[in-house]
């Protein structure tokens, strides 16, 4: 199969970012923040956010659960696009991150309208399930540790309703899932992870080389 997916350039990819952001200014200021930070390479890139945003309108979800919040550029992008009904669940076990965040949730006026849960995804993820949150969410996405990728997806499915979407984040790992000599944990859950993904018959998936890779799942 020959390959019709263009690849980026510094060039291109600055062409793609000054013809499709439309960056709020707080998305901006909450980059720029994080971007001092020594982990800032964690954070969902612009592009990413904008996809986000695009998509959260598009499908007009109301209800988003967010696995791995960091200082919030994700749930930032999400929430600015929810409508004023929109209601949010994020999960980070940092609590210095998702402070971080909710100060730019109240900056943008919906913090009242977010469920932050600050401690293990696994826990959390279980609470909402014992709470009855089953089938409540229109969308979720997984931004969190690998190794827990398919305990992630799996609750999602249960939490996500049906027709509703899950996005993963990081699928291409840094492009290390088709290095041979990458044999560490992340990159061979990462690996098995998309493997049984793209093999599960309760999704239809589409990966897209956005950021580090993210697969969209549309659950049936
Ligand atoms: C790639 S970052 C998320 C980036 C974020 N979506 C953004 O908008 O910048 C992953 C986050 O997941 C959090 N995390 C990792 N493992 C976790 C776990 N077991 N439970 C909760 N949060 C976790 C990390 O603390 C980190 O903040």
């Amino acid at each position: 199969m020959s390959q019709k997916t263009i690849q980026l350039t510094e060039p291109l990819y600055q062409y793609l970012l000054s013809h499709s952001l439309a960056e709020h200014p707080l998305q901006k200021q909450l980059r720029e923040e994080t971007d001092d930070l020594p982990m800032a390479r964690m954070a969902t890139a612009p592009e990413q956010g904008q996809f986000l945003g695009v998509l959260i309108k598009a499908l007009r979800v109301k209800r988003y659960l967010e696995i791995g919040t960091f200082t919030g550029y994700s749930s930032l992008s999400v929430g600015l696009h929810l409508p004023e009904d929109g209601e949010m669940v994020a999960l980070e076990r940092k609590q210095e991150w998702a402070e971080m965040a909710q100060v730019y949730w109240e900056r943008a006026g919906f913090a009242s309208r977010v469920d932050l849960r600050v401690g293990n995804a696994l826990d959390s993820l279980q609470d909402l399930l014992a709470e009855g949150k089953a089938g409540w969410f229109d969308l979720a996405f997984i931004d969190a540790d690998k190794p827990h990728y398919n305990d992630y997806f799996e609750a999602c499915l249960q939490l996500v309703r049906p027709q509703g979407l899950i996005i993963i984040d990081n699928v291409l790992w840094h492009g290390n899932v088709i290095k041979a000599d990458h044999t560490d944990a992340d990159t061979e859950e990462m690996r098995a992870f998309n493997r049984r993904v793209h093999q599960d018959p309760r999704v239809e998936i589409t990966m897209l080389p956005l950021g580090d890779g993210m697969t969209l799942a549309y659950k049936q």
